[in-house]
Order: structure tokens, then C-alpha cells, then sequence
């Protein structure tokens, strides 16, 4: 009995040696393979303090894996970390959603205009969310009530012209937007002095069947080299090439798939994310998005904005601001009526602007005037 007991315990001592060193050498070789195996791009993020997000390129075998950057994560990035694991289809059970991301600093001086265009009928509000990014150091305007009230994103920093900070900005709201309800299907960024030029009818039915993003996508505009090269002549290389700059308008409508493309974007927002050498020409708001989608996914994007803007007039790089007295049933006929420009030089399309700009504060009155009979009013002719 003794001599089995000594047996027992030796087998058990070998089973247990044994799976020592299965430990030792199965986990790093997992490791590995995990390493071999892993996707093109990267990203480790070390759990241990600080978090540092290191990012490592290896989609081209011509060069070999390197890190691209390796810096301490801020709020700003885990939340896009978060945001990047999302769903990117819509539940199917519950109506789409549009999200509708105001950018602005202090206020939203036609704020009584969307409200209207919000609240036409009841069982809109189950068709959309409202997200304001605000520059959380200046005293804001009490002009955020009614659809507008509670609905600044609590991670808002300042953001200026001239710097990436507006698109960090909208890369914020497109993360709230896709963290905070399942349902949001397409994503609107929309200035302070953008107005709607349809009803909510029009614009939701518009919006939710479609299954492209509406994003202005230029090659070669003028001047394009120089903001190619407006952080520095390499700023750009290797990731963005010259003949992979794109360019246009800040204001875009991404569909959910495209959101969380921007949000797990890390290695093209690495370029982008830089200051600028000359400011006359850093716009990088302007290109950072129609860069990232053309690469990406160009065939997923309808290659021009719905919003409007007059560029005959261009006052210090800003375009035409409609005055009070503008403000009349013939401009949003005419608003209406306008072609889009397609990037690809489609001919086949034939959208309609859905939003406008820039109208200025003191614009309000006349806006309303004509809210009900004419912007609102889908059959309203002139
Ligand atoms: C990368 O390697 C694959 C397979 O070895 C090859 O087919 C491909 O052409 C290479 N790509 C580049 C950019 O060299
Ligand atoms: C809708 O918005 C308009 C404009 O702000 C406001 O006058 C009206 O009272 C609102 N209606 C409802 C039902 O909330
Ligand atoms: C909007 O559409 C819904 C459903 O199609 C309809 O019930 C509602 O009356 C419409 N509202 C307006 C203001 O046209
Ligand atoms: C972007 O640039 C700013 C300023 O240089 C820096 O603080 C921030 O960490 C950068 N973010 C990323 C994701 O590279
Ligand atoms: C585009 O739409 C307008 C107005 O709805 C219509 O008059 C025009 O014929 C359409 N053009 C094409 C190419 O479909
Ligand atoms: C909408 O426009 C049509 C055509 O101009 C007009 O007949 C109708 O009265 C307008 N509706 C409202 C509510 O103003």
C-alpha cells in the first residue's frame, strides 16, 4: 500500500511538471502565432500605467512593422477605443436613427429653427438623437432648452480654426453618437449657422435609405499641394501619399459603418493630428475625413455634401453669410433647386441639398417667418 501511495504521489508530481512546461512553451508560442496572425494594423495597448497606445504599420512587406506612435492615452482615445467596438449595423428591430452633431463654441443662435423642425410631429423623437459639442472654458449661451437642453457631450474641449482640435472635436461627437444609442444610423455634423432645408419627413426618409455616406471627396483642387504639404514637406509620408489627399467640405452625413471607421482610425489621424506650418492653408478638418473615407472606403460614400454653401463670396476663407433681409422663399427654393457637385464627377445621381449655410444669428426672425409655409413644407413652391 505504502509503495502505491509513493507511485501515486510520483505520477502526480509528473503530471504536474508536465503541465509546467506545457504552460512554458504553449503560452509564448500562442503569443507568437497570435502575433503572426494578428491584423494589419496593431494595436496594443498596455494595461499597466500610463496606457500608451503604440501602433504598429505593417500593410505594406515592403517596410517593416514600425511604431507609428507611442504616447500616453488620454480620455479622448480610450472613449474612441470604446466607441470603435460597436456594432456597426443598426438593430434591426428598432427604427433608424439620425444623429444630428452640432459643433459650435458658445451658442446655437437658430435654435429655434431646428426645434421646429424637430418637433413637427410626436413620433419623430423616436428618430433621432441631438449632440452639441460646445468649448466647455467660455460661459455658454441659454440658448440650449428644449431639444437642445442636456444634450452637450460631457467630453467637449475647445476647438479652434487652423488646428486639428475641430477634428478631434467631430471624431468626439461621432463616438458619443455611436456609444450612446444603437440606432444611430447615419451622423449629421452641422454647424451653427447651418439651417434644414426640408421637412424632418423629408430629411429622415432621405437619410435612412440611403446606404452611402454623403461626403465631399476632390482630387487636385487648387492649391492642393500646398495643403498636402502645409505640416511640412514628409509631414505626410508614407501613409498619406500626394495622390491620396482628398479634399472638401467639413460638413458630412457618415453612415454608422463609416463613424466607427473614423473612431477606430488611428494610424491616418496620426498624420492629421499635427500643426501646421503655414496657416493660410490649414484647413486640416478639410481633408482629414475625404482622405481617411477615400482610402478607406471610397466606394461607400456618395463623393458630395448635402450642405450648401456660396463660395462666390469668400470673406478671409469664410464663404457667403446669408443677411436678415436675404432670408426669403426664393433662396430656399433656389437652395433646393441646386445641383450637387460630385467629387467623381457622377452624372447619374441626382440628390437634393438637405442643409444649408451660413445664415447669420440675426437671420433668426425671417427664418421663422417662413418656416411653416416654406422650409418646412416640402410641397412649397415659389
Ligand atoms: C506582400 O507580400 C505578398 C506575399 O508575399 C505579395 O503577394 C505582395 O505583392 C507583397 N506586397 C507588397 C506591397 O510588396
Ligand atoms: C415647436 O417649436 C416651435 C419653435 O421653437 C415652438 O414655437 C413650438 O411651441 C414647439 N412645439 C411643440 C409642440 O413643442
Ligand atoms: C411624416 O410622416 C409620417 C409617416 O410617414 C406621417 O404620419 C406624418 O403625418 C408626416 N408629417 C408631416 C408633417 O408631414
Ligand atoms: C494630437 O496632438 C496633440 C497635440 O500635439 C496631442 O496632445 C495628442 O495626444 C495627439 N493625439 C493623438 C491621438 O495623437
Ligand atoms: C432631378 O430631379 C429634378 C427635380 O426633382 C427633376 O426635375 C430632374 O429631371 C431630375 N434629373 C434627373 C437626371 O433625374
Ligand atoms: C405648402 O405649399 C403649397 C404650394 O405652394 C401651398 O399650397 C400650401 O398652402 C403650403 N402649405 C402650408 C402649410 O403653408
Amino acid at each position: 500500500m505504502i509503495h502505491c501511495e509513493i507511485v501515486k504521489k510520483l505520477v502526480i508530481q509528473h503530471i504536474i511538471l508536465a503541465l509546467y512546461i506545457i504552460l512554458l512553451v504553449c503560452v509564448p508560442l500562442g503569443v507568437i502565432l497570435t502575433l503572426i496572425t494578428a491584423p494589419r494594423l496593431a494595436i496594443n495597448v498596455a494595461v499597466t500605467q500610463p496606457v500608451v497606445l503604440e501602433i504598429q504599420n505593417s500593410k505594406n512587406n515592403l517596410t517593416s512593422p514600425r511604431v507609428i506612435t507611442s504616447q500616453p492615452l488620454d480620455h479622448d482615445e480610450l472613449f474612441l477605443r470604446q466607441a470603435s467596438k460597436v456594432d456597426a449595423n443598426p438593430s434591426r428591430q428598432l427604427p433608424k436613427k439620425l444623429a444630428f452633431m452640432f459643433l459650435t463654441t458658445t451658442s446655437l443662435p437658430l435654435a429655434p429653427l431646428w426645434e421646429f423642425f424637430f418637433n413637427q410631429t410626436s413620433d419623430h423623437k423616436s428618430l433621432y438623437n441631438v449632440y452639441v459639442h460646445v468649448d466647455p472654458t467660455q460661459k455658454h449661451e441659454p440658448d440650449f432648452f428644449g431639444t437642445f437642453h442636456n444634450r452637450i457631450i460631457p467630453s467637449s474641449k475647445p476647438a479652434y480654426r487652423h488646428t486639428p482640435t475641430l477634428i478631434s472635436a467631430a471624431r468626439r461627437l461621432l463616438a458619443h453618437g455611436l456609444l450612446d444609442d444603437p440606432s444611430n444610423y447615419m451622423f449629421i455634423l452641422l454647424s451653427p449657422s447651418c439651417i434644414p432645408l426640408h421637412s424632418f419627413n423629408f430629411t429622415y426618409k432621405t437619410l435612412v435609405s440611403s446606404t452611402k455616406s454623403f461626403i465631399e471627396v476632390l482630387k487636385e483642387e487648387p492649391g492642393w499641394y500646398d495643403r498636402w504639404a502645409v505640416c511640412g514637406p514628409k509631414a505626410m509620408l508614407p501613409e498619406v501619399p500626394p495622390e491620396a489627399f482628398r479634399m472638401g467640405s467639413q460638413f458630412w452625413t457618415l453612415t454608422r459603418l463609416h463613424a466607427r471607421m473614423v473612431v477606430s482610425d488611428v494610424e491616418i489621424w496620426s498624420k492629421f493630428n499635427k500643426s501646421c506650418v503655414r496657416k493660410d492653408m490649414c484647413y486640416p478638418e478639410e481633408h482629414y475625413f475625404p482622405t481617411l473615407l477615400h482610402m478607406r472606403d471610397p466606394q461607400g460614400c456618395v463623393s458630395a455634401t448635402l450642405t450648401h454653401v456660396d463660395w462666390s463670396v469668400n470673406v478671409h476663407g469664410h464663404p457667403r453669410t446669408y443677411k436678415p433681409s436675404d432670408v426669403k422663399a426664393e433662396l430656399i427654393q433656389n437652395l433646393r433647386n441646386a445641383r450637387l457637385s460630385y467629387g467623381d464627377g457622377s452624372r447619374t445621381r441626382n440628390d437634393t441639398f438637405l442643409f444649408a449655410r451660413k445664415f447669420s444669428p440675426a437671420g433668426i426672425s425671417p427664418l421663422m417667418n417662413i418656416a411653416r409655409n416654406v422650409i418646412f413644407n416640402d410641397s412649397a413652391l415659389v
